[in-house]
């Protein structure tokens, strides 16, 4: 078991949820953050914590999002980990009103705690 981040956090990256994660398990990409499955303890502390509800459980991620999950697994090792909350990106509020978004997920890296 772990949890996923999902479509709605791309282009939001409103990193709330890296502050209340007890493990450090977020990894920042340039436009999307994901969990290491590996490192996630299942605490769910970060669910509440996504203003645009991103973040669910594996056993509850929307039929709709299934390939993110293998997508988090993918990407963590290749990304940083964040663990500090910054500003989120400049348009974040209007991504945050559109659903559909994932040919605009980049697979570059973030800078992380760097
Ligand atoms: Fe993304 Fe939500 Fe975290 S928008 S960076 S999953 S608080």
């Amino acid at each position: 078991m772990t949890h996923v981040v999902a479509e709605p956090c791309i282009l939001c990256k409103h990193t709330d949820c890296v502050e209340v994660c007890p493990v450090d398990c977020f990894h920042e990409g340039a436009n999307f953050l994901v969990i290491d499955p590996d490192a996630c303890i299942d605490c769910g502390a970060c669910v509440p914590a996504c203003p645009v509800e991103a973040i669910y459980p594996d056993d509850e991620l929307p039929e709709r999002w299934a390939e993110y999950a293998a997508l988090n697994e993918r990407l963590a090792p290749q990304w940083p980990v964040l663990s500090k909350k910054r500003p989120a990106l400049e348009d974040a509020e209007r991504w945050g009103t559109i659903d559909s978004k994932r040919e605009h997920l980049s697979e570059e890296p973030g800078s992380g705690d760097g």
